[in-house]
């Protein structure tokens, strides 16, 4: 992915659907779910990168329980139309997750395809508790029957760039969410 100049990037940023302050008030409330869930014993947020990497930086920073951060990255390999798929874990967390409460911090929720993948092989390893926050959840493009626990907002079935969200790797530093011009 090219662009000729800076003018060209920037008009590919079509509307900003959701803007910082709007970011700002939700984390909030989505850092209480997170500390309420403290219990005496650890928590750990795992984000898969890259694209929950803002996300997870501002969601932690509203947690005041003791909790842990960890990351894995994934590849998936999809049928078009088949709703099952493998994926394959690229790299791995380092902590035994039976001894914490789980959140996994997600960007977007489309598919769900590969997000159920990894609820699955996350499970087997018997975590104290197993949580999914997403930044963005859009319904409208769902494959396999698959709900966040917590979702901060529900987006119509746009392409959306910022706040850790890509398109051909670029925009993911924008501070805001918008969508991106085909
Ligand atoms: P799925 O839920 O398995 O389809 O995969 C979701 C992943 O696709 C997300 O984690 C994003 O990396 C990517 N994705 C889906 N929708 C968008 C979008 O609108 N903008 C940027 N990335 C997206
Ligand atoms: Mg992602």
């Amino acid at each position: 992915m090219e662009f000729a100049n800076s003018e060209e990037y920037r008009s590919r940023i079509k509307q900003i659907l959701i803007t910082e302050d709007q970011i700002k008030a939700e984390l909030k409330k989505a850092g209480e779910i997170i500390n309420a869930a403290y219990d005496g014993s650890p928590i750990l947020l795992v984000s898969i990168l890259k694209g929950a990497y803002v996300f997870l930086a501002d969601l932690s920073r509203q947690v005041t329980v003791p909790c842990e951060i960890g990351f894995m990255a994934a590849k998936s390999y999809f049928e078009d139309t088949n709703s099952s798929g493998k994926v394959q874990i690229t790299m791995d967390l380092t902590q035994d997750i039976s001894r914490y409460h789980v959140f996994i911090i997600e960007d977007i929720i489309d598919t769900g395809r590969t997000l159920n993948e990894l609820l699955k092989i996350l499970s087997v390893r018997n975590p104290l508790s197993l949580q999914v926050i997403t930044l963005l959840d859009k319904p409208d493009r769902r494959i396999v029957d698959l709900k966040a626990d917590y979702s901060l907002f529900t987006i119509p079935d746009y392409f959306v760039i910022g706040y850790g969200l890509d398109y051909g790797e670029y925009y993911r530093n924008l501070p805001y969410i918008a969508e991106f011009e085909n």
